[in-house]
This record gives C-alpha cells, sequence and structure tokens, in this order.
C-alpha cells in the first residue's frame, strides 16, 4: 500500500474523526460530573497495553424521528473488547454515558451481546461497566429486545464464567436486571445508583419524596437490599476491588481458582486463637480475627459486609488456595441465622460451588432468629436455601465448631449429614439440640416452677447441661464430628484436610436442577 496514496489517507482519516469524536470533550464531560470516561475505566482495569477494542466503528442505528438528539459518534456509546487482568483474558462491555446518556439501543445492545457471546465461548470472565440512562427511548422495542438478549445471555453463562457488574452511574428501570443477574455487583458512593422506577414515579404514584441516593444509592444497596456486593469512594478503588475479586475465581467452570504465593508469616501468630473465644458463653467476639488468623496473611476480602453482617462471608487463601469462607459473627445478633444472612451465603457458597472454589464454615450459631416477622417473611423457606446451598455442594466443605451449633443451626452449618467432609470443634464447642438455658426450662419446667429460687435453679441446671451435655466430646466419640483440635493447630489442620480433597469427586444422579426454595 503506498502510504500517500488515497487509500491509506481514506482510512486515517477515519481514525482522526474517531479520535475526534471519542476525544478530550467526551472524557471532559464525563469527569466534570466526578465520573471517570468508559476508556479511561478500561484503561485503569486491564494490564498496561493489553486491552483490544472490537467494534469501535459501528455507528448507531437509532431512527431519527424528531424525538431527542442522536449522536452519531462512532461506537454507539459503548466501549467493548477484551484484556487481560492480572495476565489472564477477560471481557469488558463499558457503556459511554457521553452518547444518548449510554442509554441502550440495537447496535449497543449487538455489541454487549458480542462480547457476552464470546467470553461464554471462550471461558473467559465478564465485567461489565453499566452507565447508562436505560432503555434508548427513540428505538423502542429494539432496546427492550435487547436488553432481554442481553439478560438471556447472562442466564446462559451463569454458573459458567464468572460475571461481574460495575454500576459507575445510572442503572435504571430494566436496566437493573442484567447487574441482578451476574455474580457480583460493585457500585460507588454518590455517582452510582440503581432502581426500578425513579424518584418520579414514586412520587406520582405512592406521593413520597425520595432523592436518587435513598431510593437507589450504593449504600442502600450495601446495606439494606443486598444487591450491592461491594461499595467503594471512588471509581478507583472500586476498579482494583474488582481485579483483587477476580484474583481468587478459575476464567471458569472447568478449570481451578489460580495458586497466588503469598508467602505468610501466619505461624506465628496462630497461638492468639487460642484466646479468643471467651469463657463466657454469652460474651461476643469477633469472628474476623479467627479468620484473619487461619488464613494466609492479608488474603481476606469480605463480600457483602454491610448486609446481614450476623454472617461473614468472602474469598480467601490457605497456603495460596483460594476459599471461600462463612462464618457466623458472634458481635453482631450474636451470630442468630435470619433471613438475610441465609439468603446472603447461600448465594455465596452457589457460586464457589460453581466455580470449584471450596468452602470453609466457621461456626458459632445460637440457632434461627425467633418472631413474628421473620416468621411471616418467610424464614422457613430461606433458610432452606441455605440448607439447600449447602448440601448441593460437591466442592470440599470443612466445618470448624468455634462454639454454639445448637438445633437446626448445626444441621445447616454444613454438618457432615448433608456432605460436609470434615467437621473439626474447638474445645469451647456447645453442641446439643437448643441451648442450656431453654434446654433446662422444657426438661425442669415442673421442678423449676416448683423451686424456692427458680433462676438460681435454672442458672446450675444450665451449667450442668453445658458442661455434660453439650460438650464437644460427646459429638467426638460418637462420631459426628472429626476431631476436637487444639485452635492453635487450626490452620494446620485445614491445610492438610484440604489437600485431602483436592481430587475430590462426586458422583451425582442426572436431572436438569434441583429446585432451591426461591
Ligand atoms: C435516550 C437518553 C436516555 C434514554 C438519557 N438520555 N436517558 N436518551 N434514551 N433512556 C440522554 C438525554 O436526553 C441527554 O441527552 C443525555 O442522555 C444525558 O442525560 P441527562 O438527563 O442530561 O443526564 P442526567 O441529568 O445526568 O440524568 C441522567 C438520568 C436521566 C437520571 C439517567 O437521563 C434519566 O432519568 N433518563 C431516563 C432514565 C429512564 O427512565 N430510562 C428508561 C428506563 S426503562 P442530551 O442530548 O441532552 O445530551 C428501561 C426499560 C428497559 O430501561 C426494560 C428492559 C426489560
Amino acid at each position: 500500500m503506498d502510504i500517500n496514496g488515497k487509500i491509506y489517507k481514506d482510512f486515517l482519516n477515519r481514525i482522526e474523526r474517531f479520535k475526534i469524536q471519542n476525544g478530550p470533550d467526551k472524557m471532559h464531560k464525563q469527569n466534570a460530573k466526578g465520573k471517570l470516561h468508559a476508556r479511561e475505566r478500561i484503561a485503569l482495569l486491564f494490564d498496561e497495553d493489553s486491552f483490544e477494542e472490537l467494534d469501535a466503528f459501528v455507528t448507531s442505528a437509532t431512527p431519527d424521528t424528531g424525538f431527542g438528539k442522536i449522536d452519531e459518534a462512532f461506537g454507539d456509546g459503548v466501549v467493548i473488547g477484551h484484556g487481560r487482568i492480572n495476565g489472564r483474558i477477560v471481557y469488558v462491555y463499558s457503556q459511554d454515558f457521553t452518547v444518548m446518556g449510554g442509554s441502550l439501543g440495537a447496535v449497543h445492545a449487538k455489541k454487549i451481546i458480542k462480547v457476552q457471546d464470546l467470553a461464554l465461548r471462550v471461558g473467559a470472565p465478564i465485567i461489565g461497566i453499566n452507565d447508562s440512562g436505560g432503555a434508548r427511548i427513540q428505538e423502542g422495542v429494539a432496546s427492550l429486545s435487547g436488553y432481554t438478549s442481553i439478560f438471556h445471555r447472562n442466564i446462559q453463562s451463569s454458573g459458567i464464567i464468572p460475571q461481574i457488574s460495575m454500576i459507575l452511574g445510572p442503572a435504571a428501570g430494566g436496566a437493573v436486571y442484567s447487574p441482578a443477574l451476574t455474580d457480583f455487583v460493585f457500585m460507588v458512593k454518590k455517582t452510582s445508583f440503581m432502581f426500578l422506577t425513579g424518584p418520579d414515579v414514586v412520587k406520582e404514584v405512592l406521593n413520597e419524596d425520595v432523592s436518587f441516593d435513598e431510593l437507589g444509592g450504593a449504600e442502600v444497596h450495601a446495606k439494606k437490599s443486598g444487591v450491592a456486593n461491594f461499595i467503594y469512594e471512588d471509581e478507583e478503588n472500586a476498579i482494583l476491588g474488582v481485579k483483587k475479586l477476580l484474583s481468587f475465581f478459575p476464567s471458569n467452570n472447568m478449570a481451578n481458582p489460580p495458586y497466588i504465593d503469598t508467602k505468610t508469616e501466619q505461624e506465628k501468630n496462630i497461638d492468639k486463637l487460642r484466646a479468643i473465644v471467651p469463657d463466657d458463653p454469652n460474651k461476643p467476639y469477633d469472628v474476623k480475627k479467627v479468620i484473619k488468623l487461619i488464613i494466609d496473611q492479608g488474603s481476606f476480602f469480605e463480600v457483602s459486609e454491610l448486609f446481614a453482617p450476623n454472617i461473614v462471608v468472602g474469598f480467601g487463601r490457605l497456603q495460596g488456595k483460594a476459599i471461600g469462607i462463612i462464618a457466623n459473627q458472634p458481635k453482631v445478633l450474636a451470630g442468630v441465622i435470619d433471613i438475610n444472612s441465609s439468603i446472603k451465603a447461600a448465594r455465596f457458597i452457589r457460586f464457589c460451588d460453581s466455580f470449584n472454589i471450596p468452602l470453609l464454615t466457621l461456626e458459632d450459631v445460637p440457632g434461627f432468629l425467633p418472631g413474628l416477622d421473620q416468621e411471616y417473611n418467610g424464614i422457613i423457606k430461606h433458610g432452606a436455601k441455605l440448607l439447600f446451598a449447602y448440601s448441593e455442594a460437591t466442592v470440599p466443605k470443612i466445618t470448624v465448631i468455634l462454639r454454639k451449633a445448637y438445633g437446626g443451626a448445626f444441621c445447616v452449618m454444613n454438618s457432615k449429614n448433608i456432605g460436609g467432609d470434615y467437621s473439626f470443634a474447638w474445645p469451647t464447642a456447645e453442641i446439643a439440640v437448643m441451648g442450656p438455658e431453654g434446654a433446662v426450662s422444657i426438661l425442669y419446667k415442673k421442678e423449676l416452677r416448683e423451686a424456692e429460687d427458680p433462676k438460681k435453679l435454672q442458672k446450675e441446671l444450665a451449667a450442668k447441661y453445658r458442661s455434660e451435655i453439650a460438650n464437644p466430646y460427646i459429638a467426638d466419640e460418637k462420631g459426628y464430628i472429626d476431631e476436637v483440635i487444639d485452635p492453635a493447630e487450626t490452620r494446620k489442620k485445614l491445610i492438610t484436610a484440604f489437600e485431602t480433597l483436592e481430587n475430590k469427586y462426586v458422583d451425582q444422579p442426572s436431572r436438569k436442577h434441583g429446585n432451591i426454595p426461591l
């Protein structure tokens, strides 16, 4: 080709047009709102110079009906492609709010679908960066059709490739369903929000005044609805969070998570584990301290930290290998299981099981939360989700009972009867049908009624019950757990136990799918 000839000049002109259309003006427009531009986000996400854009030159199919301005910028408001994150291939789409509010029309949808299909075909994770006014109004049903095809692919990819959504601007209307169908949702405080119907509709239908933030801001979704798994102060840190999260995952369900040498110094600190659980069974402690002392130093990455904090879930590494951790949190509501904690843990377990991430359960739970509110809202159905998720998971599953394992909670929290591979208990473990106070008030109802000092008698009987019935040695001697262990030995025991399970294989009867109580 003659580089001074017309053919080459035409080629360069096109690139120049592209640069102007997608250049500094657009960046400034977006930065002025306290947000990064679609391309700036991609640059931060991927390893240097690894991003390859696809369909950069496509143009919009939006008809000029006279409604709203049509931006004919190349790309139709979304940047798609692939690159490497820590050396591994990842697909991305990143909506460009500077082009018709990042709204989704037919071409925009086709581009997202293209990377969804490619990611699934090659078995690579996909990250969706959402910053959009939703369905492009001028395109009508073509937008709705596009969205629905995206949802369909989210569902087809579920459990095959990891799917992560970042909400870095608006996600309104049906647009929220693609993120909701993916595995993890990231949001940024103040600049991102998600809702099905906006403040104007709320005002019109319910006559209630709500702000964008109150209705669907990052904190609302992290604390109240549980829709957001991670929230950050700014986009840069949210992007770092996505990269860290991905480091625990295999690229697809046929692979194992990557090994990362964490060079842990942990062995020096583990004696501290002996002192964490207080002698007084009613005294709380922070289970996150236990987690951090057991796993490789600095490797804990908590998921949904602000939602249902009475259960802690997150990823970590043991001797460099990724595990998923589920731990009751005695510091919050005594670690009781309720509706939200059941849902949170069940979803986490199902993700780990889909992607070959072994599960570690740290148990200290007095039981299920009683009361009208829980019963009316379906704790039976929601608690069953947790039971279902644990039971159907075929990845290696190990439990350590730190203290309380009472009643249904013993059964649900990965007992050996639902397929737990190993169950260890600390000497502080209390395993029984119910807590001492409840048990003696049923067993000694008459004696307590007739006693001179019922409170004193109940206390004495409860102490006797705790030492004689609710100790870990009965379960150990009868084989319901595998071993009572020294807390300081926990890390060592777990490393060895997980090693033995590396080639675990569970043959399952063929079925279309189970029917988890939704
Ligand atoms: C076409 C849109 C658009 C849309 C925004 N724009 N949303 N164009 N279709 N859905 C355009 C605006 O006209 C404007 O164009 C530019 O994008 C920037 O929008 P602004 O309103 O100026 O920005 P801002 O003030 O930041 O407000 C952002 C916003 C607001 C809160 C997202 O634009 C908004 O409320 N948009 C509509 C949200 C919505 O209800 N979407 C439909 C949901 S229903 P100019 O030319 O002025 O720059 C849905 C159904 C999907 O999505 C169902 C799937 C099953």
